[in-house]
């Protein structure tokens, strides 16, 4: 983290009085993106190049705990690895699911490194953090997002600052980008911006339910990725001649999947998401070296929703910087796709 994103949060803090209480709990849901987030135009403050719309997992998400702990007993060796001291700047006690993750894991790190922008505020405390997610970390299902969404969501509530959902939105969007999303239930867009400051680059709530909307997740791989979301966005901008066309088609796909919400038109939207994804997929493969997250058994499956679908049924899918695909259908056709796709997690983002 550095100088450009901490004057970022003092920025969006805009002189919030900090009076930590006992403990900060929140919980944000994950979003799969329709119309995805794929390259970023400034990497300091995260900002992106095109605008997306993603739709939110309900109470499929991460819970986070977070307290301050006294830089005495953080800078003990605590981080399970008894009589090793806690290398410098990283004494944070970061657990995941109920484990005490090494300090020097990535996970870790990535935590302690975002909290470093906000521990002047705290009187340069260290903290504990407990990440409970509902969804497999690092298998492509965004469990980034609703993590630095729900971090932020949990600092404000140990701080009292009281932020509105736009500076928690803007807050996120530097842990992770798709977290700008996260802040939000149901359909949202994350508005790229164009102001080189990021403080136009925040999320908002689409208001719009629609509570037949489906969508089944076909785990078909839990390993995580070799190759990260954010090292796989630059790798394409950087190398792929492909790129070039993606902004252009981002905002066409995220007007059109708009404009489906409104019109309740469910066989346009899920086209559209559909081939964003896929166009996604293509400027990937495109760079160099090839970034090919897809696995036999995604296009297997890809094969198989283009079959069930040219025998009647409507079902589309998405997948993102992983192997896992994620079906989007109605709920009318739920007993049909759930029939022809065993083991599906159907969620109901709209409850
Ligand atoms: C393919 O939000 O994980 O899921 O901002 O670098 O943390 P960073 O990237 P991240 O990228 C998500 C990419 C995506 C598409 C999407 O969710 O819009």
């Amino acid at each position: 983290m550095n100088d450009i994103q901490s004057q970022f949060v003092k920025k969006i803090l805009n002189g919030a009085q900090t009076m930590p209480k006992e403990k900060g709990v929140a919980f944000a849901p994950s979003n799969i993106a329709l119309c995805k987030y794929w390259g970023k135009r400034d990497a300091a403050l995260n900002l992106p190049v095109n605008s997306s719309l993603s739709i939110s997992l309900g109470d499929l998400g991460t819970r986070t705990e977070i307290r301050c702990i006294d830089v005495e007993q953080a800078s003990l060796p605590a981080q399970g690895q008894a009589g090793m001291p806690a290398p410098q700047g990283i004494p944070d006690m970061v657990y995941l699911n109920g484990e005490l993750q090494p300090v020097n894991s990535s996970f870790a790190k990535r935590i302690s490194s975002f909290l470093d922008l906000f521990r002047p505020m705290f009187g340069n405390a260290h903290f504990e953090v407990r990440t409970e997610n509902t969804i497999p970390t690092a298998a492509g299902l965004a469990s980034s997002a609703s993590g630095f969404a729900a971090l932020v969501m949990a600092l404000d509530d140990l701080a009292g600052w009281g932020l509105d959902k736009k500076r928690r939105s803007m807050l996120a969007r530097l842990g992770s980008g798709s977290a700008a999303r996260s802040i939000f239930d149901g359909f949202v867009q994350w508005n790229a911006g164009t102001n080189p400051a990021g403080t136009d680059s925040f999320a908002e709530k689409i208001d719009n339910e629609w509570p037949e909307f489906r969508i089944g997740i076909l785990e078909l791989s839990s390993a995580p990725k070799p190759v990260g979301s954010r090292d796989g966005m630059n790798r394409t901008v950087a190398t792929s001649e492909l790129y070039k066309s993606w902004p252009q088609q981002a905002a066409a796909d995220l007007e059109t999947i708009r404009a489906t919400i409104d019109a309740r038109d469910f066989a346009l939207l899920g086209k559209t998401a559909e081939r964003n994804a896929l166009a996604m997929h293509a400027t990937m493969l495109a760079a160099w070296p090839p970034l090919i997250y897809l696995q036999p058994e995604t296009i297997e499956q890809i094969h198989k929703v283009q079959r069930v679908r040219a025998e009647g049924l409507e079902v589309y899918l998405t997948i993102d910087a992983g192997p896992n695909i994620k079906l989007l259908f109605l709920e009318e056709n739920e007993a049909a796709v759930t029939t022809a796709f065993p083991g599906l997690q159907t969620i109901k983002p709209f409850g």
